[in-house]
């Protein structure tokens, strides 16, 4: 599974790619308010860093809007992939930006049907909100589930980019349900390599060290 890091923070991302773990950076509105910072002048730093897929979200509610900033967005360099929401307009730009050749992720998914209509108009990514799903008592992870299903019985290529993720349980749940990709807060990412039995048995080991009196340097 592809880690994408879900945040406009340039140093967050900097941090987590430095380790290696960063395929990819999804952005959205909320994020980019969130930073404070110029939207195209961020992004283009995001993409500047990162080799992956960065998503870039168009905020026009119409296909030729959607279209007209998507390739805006998309000068900003090779790596960036066009952000439209799951509507009939998102879809209708999803796929004439898909026929120029551009990465779209279709982004606002919460059902099957709506995957499916994503796959179908040519969708590089689609992003199914798992944690929106949970806030209101539906399971997220079971849509993710029945997307693989789908995509799976005819062969869909449109990647799977499990979104709204805010859990460590999310990710591996994410992975068990064979999404592509899964986009996190790096907060999250941080988590998943917490374990209290590991901070535990350093202690011990540490302790038992000092017993020695040796030192490796
Ligand atoms: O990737 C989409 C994500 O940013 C939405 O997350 O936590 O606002 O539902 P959240």
């Amino acid at each position: 599974m592809k880690f994408f890091v879900d945040t406009a923070d340039i140093g967050a991302i900097r941090d987590l790619h430095q380790l290696g773990v960063v395929d990819g950076v999804t952005t959205n509105p909320s994020l980019v308010a969130k930073s404070g910072r110029d939207f195209k002048e961020v992004v283009a730093e995001i993409a500047a860093m990162v080799d992956g897929p960065v998503s870039a979200e168009t905020v026009a509610l119409d296909a030729d809007g959607m279209l007209a900033e998507g390739r805006e967005l998309a000068k900003i360099g090779d790596n960036i992939a066009i952000k439209v929401p799951l509507t009939w307009d998102g879809l209708k730009a999803c796929k004439t930006l898909t026929d120029e050749g551009r990465m779209v992720n279709v982004t606002l998914c919460f059902s099957a049907n709506q995957a499916l209509l994503a796959a179908k108009a040519g969708a590089t990514f689609i992003s199914p909100f798992l944690g929106r799903l949970d806030d209101i008592n539906l399971d997220g992870m079971e849509l993710i589930q029945d997307i693989r299903t789908i995509y799976d019985n005819y062969g869909f290529e449109t990647e799977i980019l499990a979104a709204s993720i805010r859990t460590v349980n999310h990710m591996k749940e994410a992975a068990l349900a064979g999404a592509d990709v899964a986009t996190a807060p790096p907060g999250v990412i941080h988590k998943m390599a917490e374990h209290p039995l590991t901070d535990k048995g350093l202690e011990g080991f540490l302790a038992d060290w000092k017993k020695t009196g040796q030192s490796i340097l």
